[in-house]
């Protein structure tokens, strides 16, 4: 008998993998290039050289124990080199002990919250965000207490305030932002670290930072390592090195953050009782050597750019994105997000409603889709603007 916490779970399904069966299904009836399927944000780009190098440098000089058990955290050398890299772009000095290789961001995010939350502990997300945090922190008996962004999507510091209470326990940010695209900038980090240390007890920032890499128009992304205090890094090598069904990736937990011992051990006693144990062993001698290799980031910037001018040239409004793999699309006014999807789905256009993102009125699109389907795809946005009598901006 299964319980009833993933009963309810089972029965609300995911609507991305329902528009992913839909759009399987429109294929088979249509034709592969007749469907224009933006609905799931799968990186589609193969990874760097490096990669496949190192593996080959490993199959064919196989040291003894390589495949064996090690410490919880990783490999010392690996840890080592991140701790390097981090402290070269933040200006601290960062210990290998403050790093855990985990299995990608996903075991990341649990291993830190396990670490945290006791029963009812609050923890803080900004709408619109990637939805499995609602499961990661439910994961550990946490109370997700959601936060409207602004209308450009950055964090409303009045609303956050409004919004902590004494078991407020952290705050989840994702920068560059998964569905807007968005990038917080230096002055946004620095506000929400004074306002977090203005509080009677520590409130702790979870940094996810997946798509950190994976940014556009010549933009970095300010490290938060430099602007927050209180924080813990999630990364993972899913997006950067296009490596997700790897699961790599790891925690590192800031030198000046007033837990740093506690959360460190914490950390990694988590990875192991969550039945991580470590993370996998062959990727952490890969990301190790592959550390400052990317995926061809150009190309993702390529894409978006044409999806973008599809989408405004059409007459839509939507924020271009700094970062990341997706656009959040303004659904037209007078519509509901389920009203515009069915009009999109007439012309074989899936995008997946901003509920699934806690964030109504907007329509997420990932572009990390064939170039054909984005280029094929810019009728259809013509066809049902005119459908909605919204004027084009632009020719066809
Ligand atoms: C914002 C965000 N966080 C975390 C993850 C999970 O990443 P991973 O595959 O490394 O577990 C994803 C995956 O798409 C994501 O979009």
């Amino acid at each position: 008998m299964i319980s009833t916490k993933i009963k309810a779970k089972l029965a609300s399904g995911s609507a991305i993998r329902k528009m992913f069966e839909e759009g399987n299904r429109l294929k088979k009836l249509y034709g592969d290039d007749n469907v224009f399927d933006f609905s799931i944000g799968n990186p589609d780009l193969e990874p760097p050289k490096e990669v496949a190098e190192t593996l080959k440098e490993l199959a064919n000089n196989p040291t003894p124990g390589m495949h064996g058990y090690m410490s919880n955290s990783g490999y010392e050398s690996t840890r080592a080199a991140i701790a390097a890299q981090r402290s070269a772009q933040s200006g601290l000095s960062i210990d290998a002990g403050a790093v855990c290789m985990t299995v990608g961001a996903a075991s990341a995010m649990n291993d830190v919250l396990h670490s945290l939350l006791d029963d009812g502990d609050e923890v803080i997300v900004l709408a619109p965000f990637f939805m499995e945090y609602i499961n990661y922190i439910e994961n550990h008996n946490g109370k997700v207490v959601i936060v409207k962004t602004g209308d450009d999507f950055m964090p409303d510091f009045g609303a956050i305030k409004a919004a902590i209470t004494s078991k407020t326990k952290a705050i989840i940010i994702n920068s560059p932002n998964n569905p807007s695209g968005v990038i917080y900038s230096e002055e946004q980090l620095s506000k929400l670290n004074e306002l977090l240390k203005a509080q009677d007890h520590v409130i702790q920032v979870i940094s996810d930072e997946p798509y950190i890499d994976l940014v556009y128009d010549g933009l970095t992304v300010p490290s938060v390592l430099k602007y927050i205090d209180n924080v813990v890094i999630c990364f993972s090598w899913s997006k950067s090195l296009s490596l997700p069904g790897e699961r790599i990736g790891y925690t590192l937990v800031s030198p000046k953050n007033e837990d740093y011992e506690d959360l460190t051990g914490a950390i990694v006693l988590s990875n192991r009782i969550l039945g991580s144990v470590n993370a996998p062993a062959i990727w952490q001698k890969v990301v190790e050597k592959a550390l400052n290799a990317k995926v061809d980031v150009a190309n993702y910037e390529h894409r978006r750019n044409l999806l973008y001018s599809n989408i405004v040239d059409a007459g839509f409004e939507a924020v271009k994105p700094n970062g990341a793999l997706y656009i959040f699309m303004k659904t037209p006014d007078g519509l509901t997000d389920v009203e515009f999807q069915e009009v999109c789905a007439k012309y074989n256009l899936l995008l997946v409603p901003g509920a699934s993102f806690k964030r109504e009125g907007y329509m997420r699109l990932a572009f990390c889709v064939s170039e054909k389907t984005i280029t094929g795809s810019r009728q259809a946005f013509f066809k049902i603007a005119e459908e909605l009598n919204i004027a084009h901006k632009a020719e066809l």
